[in-house]
């Protein structure tokens, strides 16, 4: 499905990326686990096209995606959550979800957002409420329902446990799981690499920029248990 290879990403002089490949299959949900400034922001922002690789190359279902704008990869097929969820606040939670469906039809944006609702039963509850006034937790449901809200090929999401109470991690795992078994591929990020592990089929290590490691979610979770990234 996706296919990045030898990518890097410079910010100046700091270069965040080097020389780095990673795939991920098709119904597969592979996780990025690594410390602060890992680079693994940088990785995901290039995928989506928020920030230009300066080198390499990212393809997704086999064609090349490099020189396309974010809208161009959103419309190829591609569902983003930022790290720090980044809803639009004065906007109802409907609203936020359904800007992330901009390529369906009316009809299947209600259905979208029906299917959403049966994942995060909050959808229904605070559909008209604007999504500044929710908690971090519901905001950050808010944030990856509008990036599932297309019914993505590929899924990205940036830390999506970030700072939240164990019982938003629960619910949002279990939403993923549903996903999942519908088929789902999925890129994500988290420091939180316990409870991310449990929802991965396959994970790679980054620290400096570099994939360090990659493996089964056992392997990493074995090989990283004297490591600072759990
Ligand atoms: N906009 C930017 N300008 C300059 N440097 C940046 C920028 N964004 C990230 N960096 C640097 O690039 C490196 C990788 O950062 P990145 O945010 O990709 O890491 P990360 O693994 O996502 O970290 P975190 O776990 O804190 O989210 C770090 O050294 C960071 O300081
Ligand atoms: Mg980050």
């Amino acid at each position: 499905m996706l296919n990045v290879s030898r990518l890097q990403v410079r910010y100046g002089g700091i270069t965040a990326v080097r020389d780095l490949s990673i795939r991920v299959d098709e119904g597969e949900t592979v996780l990025l686990v690594g410390a602060n400034g890992a680079g693994k922001s940088s990785l995901i922002n290039a995928v989506i096209g928020l920030v230009p690789a300066s080198g390499g190359s990212i393809s997704l279902k086999g064609a090349d995606i490099h020189g396309l704008s974010c809208e161009r990869r959103a419309r190829h097929g591609i569902g983003y959550s930022p790290e720090g969820r980044h809803v639009f606040p004065l906007m109802s939670v409907r609203d936020n979800v359904l800007c992330g469906g901009f390529r369906l039809s009316g009809a299947q944006q209600r259905a979208s957002y029906d299917w959403l609702a049966s994942l995060f039963p909050m959808l229904a509850e605070r559909a008209a409420q604007p999504a500044g006034q929710l908690s971090g937790g519901q905001q950050q449901i808010v944030a990856i329902a509008r990036a599932m809200s297309s019914r993505p090929a590929l899924l990205l999401l940036d830390e999506p446990f970030l700072g939240l109470a164990p019982v938003w991690i629960e619910q949002i795992s279990r939403a993923v799981r549903q996903f999942q078994a519908q088929g789902a591929t999925i890129l994500m990020t988290e420091q939180m690499a316990v409870p991310a592990l449990k929802l991965a089929t396959r994970a790679y290590v980054m620290r400096g920029g570099i994939v360090t490691r990659e493996g089964s979610p056992a392997e990493i979770r074995e090989a990283a248990l004297s490591n600072e990234y759990l």
